[in-house]
């Protein structure tokens, strides 16, 4: 997959955390991020800290109940868009048919295991993997994989993520 790649390894939930935090300097009004990772891999986590980077009202959680969830810039920034794909079966049409009462591309929105779901939303999409370490279910290592895909991530150096 053609595209901008950083990869770097984290090891606490805090610094997956400062990622987001790092992260929301860089996006915009109408961005998609999709974030991809097992049960467990620290997506919610990494929305946390990119709802604090952002500046954005409400506690992010998992959007267990709901399939997104929106939370309102405490600024004049652009509101956080949380779904999680994995309740969202049919793609892009079931994202438009929330009546968010928000326009997505006013907005950020992060998508939580949103592969093969989403990506028609827009060419421009932030790819974030998260893996846990191999073999130890324990442990707090986790290796991310950004990928910037589309015209609007071309010149955009992912390198300020692992500063
Ligand atoms: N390096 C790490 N990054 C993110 N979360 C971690 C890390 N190490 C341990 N954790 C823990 O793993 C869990 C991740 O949960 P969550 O962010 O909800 O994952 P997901 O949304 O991918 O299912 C949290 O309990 C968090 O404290
Ligand atoms: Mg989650």
């Amino acid at each position: 997959m053609p595209g901008v790649t950083t990869e770097f390894t984290v090891t606490s939930p805090e610094q997956m955390q400062e990622l987001g935090r790092r992260l929301a300097k860089l996006l915009r009004a109408g961005d998609l991020v999709m974030l991809n990772g097992e049960l467990g891999a620290g997506k919610t986590t990494l929305t946390r800290g990119l709802g604090e980077g952002l500046g954005v009202r409400g506690a992010v959680t998992s959007p267990t109940f709901v399939i997104a969830r929106v939370h309102p810039s405490l600024g004049d920034g652009p509101p956080l868009v949380h779904a999680d794909a994995y309740r969202l079966g049919g793609g892009l049409d079931e994202m438009e048919d929330l009546d968010l009462d928000i326009s997505l591309p006013e907005s950020v929105v992060v998508v939580e295991w949103g592969e093969g779901k989403v990506e028609e939303l827009t060419d421009d999409r932030l790819h974030v993997v998260i893996h846990r370490a191999v073999g130890d279910t324990t442990d707090e290592v986790r290796h991310v994989t950004v990928t910037g895909l589309g015209q609007r991530w071309a010149t955009v150096d992912l390198g300020v993520l692992s500063a």
